[in-house]
């Protein structure tokens, strides 16, 4: 897949916990190709929400891609038992502590076989990415301020960064796929498409319409 294509990630946070399996199939029959995974440690995020088990069991759920979203600290300590829970990308936040780093963990990341991502908080500059845009496989620009799914889209913070973000990578033949997070709907996705996203995380705006296979078409069709 490359970054021209486009592709709409339902956020599991936003699912019905209480059924989390059929809530897993509901997305795979929806057309999901990949799923977005948010994991919160309540110490780099102001949130706590699942581990390394519940990948797992996500892992058990379905066939599709799982896009594991780390915003927690000491990711690098942690990275084994999400490889092992059947990730198959990991982001990890340029902003967390490391025992090493981030160019270590994200080394790890891929020769364990898997695609590896940066993220980067709202307010992080897109420079503080520049050391590691070789070793990626894709930039998640955080449109929220990440902890909490239902949030609103941060046009002005966070559109310069991925315009900015996009043309350094058009500029020196990268490929890394631009992914946005937070708040995106078939209004603001739009917003970000023009300014070089290609993977759309959508929690809400998925999980809550009573008919999610429609709500990812129209979502689809909003960025396509
Ligand atoms: C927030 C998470 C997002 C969130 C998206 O920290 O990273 O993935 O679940 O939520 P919505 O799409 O509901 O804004
Ligand atoms: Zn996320």
């Amino acid at each position: 897949m490359t970054h021209q294509s486009t592709l709409i990630l339902p956020s599991v946070l936003a699912s019905d916990w209480s059924k989390i399996g059929s809530e897993v199939q509901r997305a795979t029959d929806a057309g999901a190709e990949w799923l977005h995974l948010d994991v919160m440690d309540g110490n780099f995020v102001d949130n706590i929400s699942f581990g390394p088990q519940m990948v797992q069991t996500i892992r058990k759920c379905t066939d599709r891609y799982l896009d594991v979203h780390l915003m927690i600290h000491r990711p690098d300590h942690y990275l084994e038992r999400f490889i092992k829970a059947g990730a198959n990308n990991i982001t990890i936040h340029v902003e967390a502590n490391y025992d090493t780093s981030v160019a270590e963990t994200l080394q790890r990341i891929r020769a364990a076989g898997l695609h590896c991502g940066i993220a980067l908080h709202p307010d992080t500059p897109f420079e503080a990415a520049l050391p590691f845009v070789e070793m990626i496989d894709l930039l998640l620009v955080m449109t929220v301020v990440p902890g909490f799914g239902g949030q609103p889209f941060m046009e002005a913070e966070t559109m310069p960064k991925l315009a900015a973000a996009r043309d350094h990578r058009d500029a020196n033949g990268l490929s890394f796929h631009l992914e946005v997070d937070g708040g995106i709907y078939t209004t603001t996705a739009p917003i970000a498409r023009k300014h070089g996203a290609n993977l759309f995380v959508c929690g809400t705006s998925s999980f809550g319409p009573p008919d999610m296979k429609v709500a990812m078409q129209e979502l689809k069709a909003s960025v396509s």
